[in-house]
């Protein structure tokens, strides 16, 4: 099996549809920020001391990997940003998960497990902007765009299959 990669927006689900759609595939799954935090521990503190820019070493590092696995991928929402990435994403099974930003930012206020860096310290219009600022990367991307702004996450995963067939 090729890998299918999810990307997306932070809030935009990737985790969750990443956990359906290999359920449903019986495959393998790689939560890139799970296995991050693993290596570098938490990112929040990784970006404070070391910066948003050596993040994206250790992210691209781990995409170029994951990619060999025959997995279900759920990326970070900036992976797109990567010159580098953008190459190695070119040709694969992306899958852009878009949702309205109003949806994504309650999303990311709610969220109490995950404090996100490029989220926390910015008010609603700032998160809005940086949403603008990468949503042409997402949309040209992805293979496949799925809309999951008030769908459940069965529901987007077998749209994400059925697609791909
Ligand atoms: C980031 C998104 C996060 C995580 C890091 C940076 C971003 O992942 O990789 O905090 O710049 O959009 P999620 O999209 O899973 O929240």
């Amino acid at each position: 099996m090729e890998s299918i990669i999810l990307i997306g927006f932070m809030g935009a689900g990737k985790t969750t549809i990443s956990r359906e759609v290999a359920n449903l595939l019986n495959c393998h799954r790689v939560d890139m920020d799970d296995v991050l935090v693993e290596r570098i521990g938490s990112i929040s503190q990784y970006f404070e001391k070391h910066g948003e820019a050596s993040f994206r070493q250790h992210e691209t590092n781990l995409l170029k990997e994951a990619i060999t696995q025959e997995s279900v991928i759920a990326t970070g929402g900036g992976v797109i940003l990567q010159e580098e990435n953008q190459q190695v994403l070119a040709d694969k099974k992306v899958i852009y998960l878009k949702a309205d930003p109003e949806i994504l930012i309650d999303r990311i206020r709610n969220d109490e497990e995950n404090v996100r860096p490029n989220a926390a310290n910015k008010n609603d219009g700032e998160i809005k902007d940086l949403f603008h600022s990468r949503e042409r990367l997402y949309e040209q991307l992805a293979k496949i765009t799925v809309d999951t702004s008030d769908r459940c996450p069965q529901e987007i995963a077998s749209e994400i299959i059925q697609q791909l067939a």
